[in-house]
């Protein structure tokens, strides 16, 4: 066994690398050692429970109320806490699982990359900044106590107190940890068990010896942060504690240790099992059995001897056919054959059931096992992903394990819920980002049909490439490889291993994808990072972050090429030109040999009001067969909800933090849909605008009706003359703000939020045409029309136009031309830090009414307009960094001063995508050498005002 604590008294110099070692003096920590990456740990296998009669049976939840001890620092942690005598009477108590900082122990912090922590590999409790939150929480450190009961059978009767588990004949005891940030170590009645790191993978630790009839204490001891970390620095919130299920379960002393299973579209199902024994037990005389079944009725079974696949003498016949000296190991223990079976895909999620009985020599059934199967086959051919010989498109989304109240723990209502509005929007696929998630969530894409790219938790971010090229952290990157592709390897969802995000490229990839391709050459391996010309051959799919499609892009004062803005999201990459670059390979044993699909893991950063010219990605996807799709960045705003307000990076004190570019979701962090959401429903649904119209149609109160028409009588418009202006400025959006164009800064810069441009006005009637003139001088602009300032009585709203969320130049497929009806109040979309939202493109018709009949409309002549109508004027939504912050007193304020702000523009510049990516499309922008008219009639109370479609 290991030694444990180390007090290194000498100085041991420098190792390879630049690495330092121990100083002199000082605790050595397996927490802070690359080389420690755990103590005592099991070997990683494949997610499942064993159980004797019915599921459940061998298994003790240890999840619930625990004793709890939270400190800021590791040295500040009670070092005998583990004993069994230790008295915790007046400790907290914590749920398991919970994440600490959304219990009140110790700050969220939100890091982008670059680490909360002072870098300097593999420490991390070095002394950073002093404003730093590790400043004084250098390493939280969260104590755990509670006792459990042995169930009856787990362990013999000895005499009292005494551990019995080295009974012979009685079995095995497993303790189960499904993931803990970031490090931990364990006790069982006193007794050191062993240690694990690695936040998303599980770690298993027999206890056997440990354990005794009756009550039992366990002692954790959890480490937010460790060496393990350093690959772990995802754009997430950084969050401690036990955040999966933890429990217990029992074996017998002959045991099924793993199986891996693979079913393939021609029917053939192969089965590897591996078995495990104790207590001098050999496997001799067992068997397993294994049989499908298709419901409740018997498919097919085969069955193999265990000693065979044991092998304890090392027979070399045996290891020759199954482990010989040259060439593969082989893989199929058993072999069944199933004629025509119903495959798996995302629109057929078929499963069977392989129930895997373990027989002694008796004929006794001593444990099963099951595990679902899909018949599914993965193939790349002619630079297309077939599943099941068909060419697959990922409509994907990335997806956050990301909860507004519970952080990091995953309910199952919630994965219900994300995948029931994953399949409502037509997403079909989702990339773990960026680390294996909790094992539920295979088994729910599994059986509702979701394709799944499991990553391996590595990302080395705030180091970019360093540790991928240093062979002293060779094992560590392995180790995380290994451990998701043996734990979710049976799971048909996955189509493709990828080796982590954002971590440079180097021979630690290279031999992390060497293994899995080895391990398991059914799927495909992929990585972002890996790149160059041409892309490593160690990966299979093409992949890029953020590119453009080959179409002009508003880039004002950067050179194209440049990438001063920041070098690695100033992306000037373009999807269609790599599809079409014909010399590259694919060199994975499921290809033909020919070029490798493209992809793009990361596309359509949907941070705030955002999703712009998403059509035009898909234009392309279609039209090219290599294109194989992408993934939106990403479902859900991470944001963290207290007492009702949506918080996000910095509101904590926490620093440092990247305020809020962690709300980058489709949906907001409570699961609101957006209209982001709608329009990837339209489009990944490919739906035609009649599909669309119908649909939303159903769901709308609206229906479309022609407007009665009748002569203008006299006009209250006089009346509102005062409170109208030119208007030109939005308040930013995200992608306004954000890498890239800058827009936000120059708008600011030129005054725009106050700026009045030039305009004449000729009235004809109630016929008012404006004609702006845009001076050279200013940056391009947001919006281009007249801002009308109502009472805030004028509440109640409908138009004939675009509907009936909001929608802009660049993201409108979901939104139909018809009649609308909304209220003023339901027009705002709550992103979570304030900004333009509400805009409709192609409207002819606007009527606002007040509680009181009273009526201003406006109709369209010649040119349709778009228009906004909401409670906030763009400045003091411009003002605002929280959503909570927002007032809007609503249509029955007294306050003479609160306004109903309609604004309604002959032009509006589209959304883009530059809060990560490029900006607006040159044609989704206003020309600022045209000359823009905006023609109107507008009307008031007394009028009853007509709109033709
Ligand atoms: C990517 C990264 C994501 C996220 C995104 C920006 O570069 O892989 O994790 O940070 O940018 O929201």
């Amino acid at each position: 066994m290991r030694q444990w604590l180390l007090i290194l008294g000498i100085a041991v110099g420098i190792v390879a690398n630049g690495q330092k070692s121990v100083l002199q003096g000082e605790e050595h920590h397996d927490w802070e050692d690359n080389h420690v990456l755990q103590i005592n740990r099991e070997l990683a296998r494949a997610y499942f429970i064993p159980y004797g009669e019915c599921k459940g049976d061998r298994m003790l939840s240890l999840n619930g109320e625990w004793r709890f001890r939270w400190t800021k620092t590791p040295d500040e942690r009670i070092r005998s806490f583990y004993r069994v005598d230790y008295d915790d009477a007046h400790w907290a108590r914590l749920a398991v699982p919970a994440n600490w900082e959304v219990n009140g122990y110790g700050t969220p912090i939100y890091v982008s990359a670059g680490y909360p922590f002072k870098i300097d590999p593999p420490y991390v409790t070095r002394e950073p900044k002093k404003d730093w939150t590790t400043y004084e929480e250098r390493n939280p450190t969260g104590q755990y106590r509670r006792t459990f009961f042995v169930p009856d059978g787990w362990v013999a009767i000895t005499p009292d107190g005494k551990p019995s588990g080295t009974v012979a004949g009685n079995g095995q005891t497993f303790l189960r940890f499904e993931g803990v940030m970031s490090a931990f170590y364990v006790w069982v009645n006193g007794h050191r068990v062993g240690y694990s790191q690695g936040s998303m993978e599980p770690s298993e630790f027999n206890v056997t010896p440990y354990i005794k009839k009756g009550e039992n204490q366990i002692a954790i001891e959890v480490y937010k942060y460790s060496d393990g970390s350093y690959l772990e620095d995802q754009d997430f919130w950084r969050f401690g504690g036990i955040h999966r299920d933890v429990l217990l379960y029992h074996t017998p002393d002959v045991r099924i240790r793993d199986v891996a299973v693979r079913a393939s579209m021609d029917g053939v199902l192969q089965i590897n099992p591996q078995f495990s024994v104790y207590n001098g037990e050999t496997g001799d005389g067992y068997h397993l059995v294994a049989t499908l079944m298709d419901g409740s009725s018997i498919v097919c079974c085969d069955s193999v001897a265990t000693d065979e696949v044991l092998d304890l003498a090392h027979k070399a016949a045996r290891m020759n056919e199954w482990f010989p000296q040259r060439g593969h190991r082989k893989f199929a223990r058993m072999e069944m054959h199933v004629n025509h079976p119903r495959l798996w895909s995302v629109e057929y999620p078929n499963l069977y059931t392989l129930l895997m009985e373990l027989k002694a020599p008796d004929g006794r059934t001593v444990e099963c096992v099951t595990q679902q199967v899909g018949f599914r086959t993965i193939a790349i051919k002619g630079g297309q992903l077939l599943i099941n010989g068909q060419p697959i498109k990922i409509r994907g989304v990335n997806r956050h394990e990301h909860d507004p109240y519970t952080a990091r723990v995953m309910t199952e209502e919630r994965m219900l819920q994300d995948l029931r509005l994953m399949k409502e929007a037509n997403i079909n696929a989702v990339r773990l980002a960026h680390y294996p998630n909790c094992p539920r969530w295979y088994e729910l894409c599994d059986s509702m049909g979701m394709y799944v790219m499991d990553e391996a938790d590595c990302e080395t971010h705030g180091l970019r490439g360093t540790l991928a090229s240093t062979p002293d952290w060779g094992d560590a990157f392995l180790d995380r490889a290994i451990r998701m592709a043996e734990r979710d390897k049976n799971h048909p969802s996955i189509i493709f291993w990828s080796l982590g995000n954002e971590s440079g490229y180097g021979p630690n990839q290279a031999a992390m994808s060497a293994w899995l391709h080895e391990f398991d050459p059914t799927r495909p391996v992929h990585y972002e990072g890996a790149q160059g010309d041409p892309d490593p051959s160690t990966v299979d799919v093409i992949s890029r972050f953020y590119p453009r499609v080959m179409e002009e892009y508003l880039n004002p004062g950067i050179p194209e090429g440049s990438d001063k803005e920041r070098a690695e999201n100033a992306r000037w990459e373009r999807l269609l030109e790599i599809a079409n670059r014909t010399e590259d390979r694919c060199t994975w044993i499921g290809s033909d040999g020919g070029p490798r699909p493209v992809l793009t893991s990361e596309y359509a950063h949907s941070m705030g009001n955002a999703l712009g010219n998403f059509k035009e990605y898909w234009d392309e996807i279609n039209s090219h067969p290599r294109m194989l799709g992408g993934f939106i960045w990403d479902w859900v705003d991470q944001g963290i909800i207290r007492d009702g307000n949506v918080l996000y990076g910095g509101d904590f004190g926490d620093k440092p933090n990247l305020h809020a570019f962690c709300m980058n979701g489709i949906v907001l962090s409570d699961r609101t849909l957006t209209p982001k959401y709608y329009e990837v429903q339209a489009i990944y649904g490919g739906l035609s605008e009649q599909e669309i119209a119908n649909k939303y149609r159903e769901t709308s109160a609206a229906k479309p009706k022609p407007l009665k028409t009748k002569a203008a009588a006299n006009s209250s418009f006089f009346t509102l003359h005062s409170s109208l202006k030119p208007q030109v400025y939005r308040a930013p959006t995200d992608n306004d703000k954000s890498f890239g164009n800058w827009l936000a800064k120059d708008w600011k810069r030129s005054g725009l939020d106050t700026l009045t441009i030039p305009m004449t006005m000729e009235q004809n009637g109630n016929e008012l045409t404006f004609t702006f003139d845009i001076p050279d001088s200013l940056p391009p602009l947001p919006r281009l029309g007249i801002l009308i300032e109502l009472p805030r009585e004028y509440e109640q709203l409908t138009w004939y136009g675009r509907g009936p969320w909001d929608n802009y130049p660049d993201r409108k497929v979901s939104c139909p031309i018809g009649l609308w009806k909304s209220t003023v109040s339901q027009q705002y979309v709550h992103y979570p830090r304030p900004q333009d939202s509400g805009n409709h493109e192609d409207c002819t018709y606007v009527e606002l009414r007040t509680k009181k009949g009273k009526r201003l409309c406006i109709e369209a002549v010649d040119e349709p307009f778009s228009f906004s109508v909401l409670p906030y004027s763009a400045q003091y939504l411009a003002s605002k960094t929280h959503d909570y912050e927002l007032v809007d007193e609503g249509p029955n304020t007294r306050n003479s001063e609160a306004k109903t702000y309609l604004s309604i523009d002959c032009a509006v510049m589209g959304l883009g995508n530059s809060s990560c990516g490029p900006g607006v499309l040159k044609r989704y922008t206003i020309d600022p050498s045209k000359c823009h008219q905006l023609k109107i009639r507008i009307s008031g109370d007394s009028l009853e005002r007509i709109s033709q479609p």
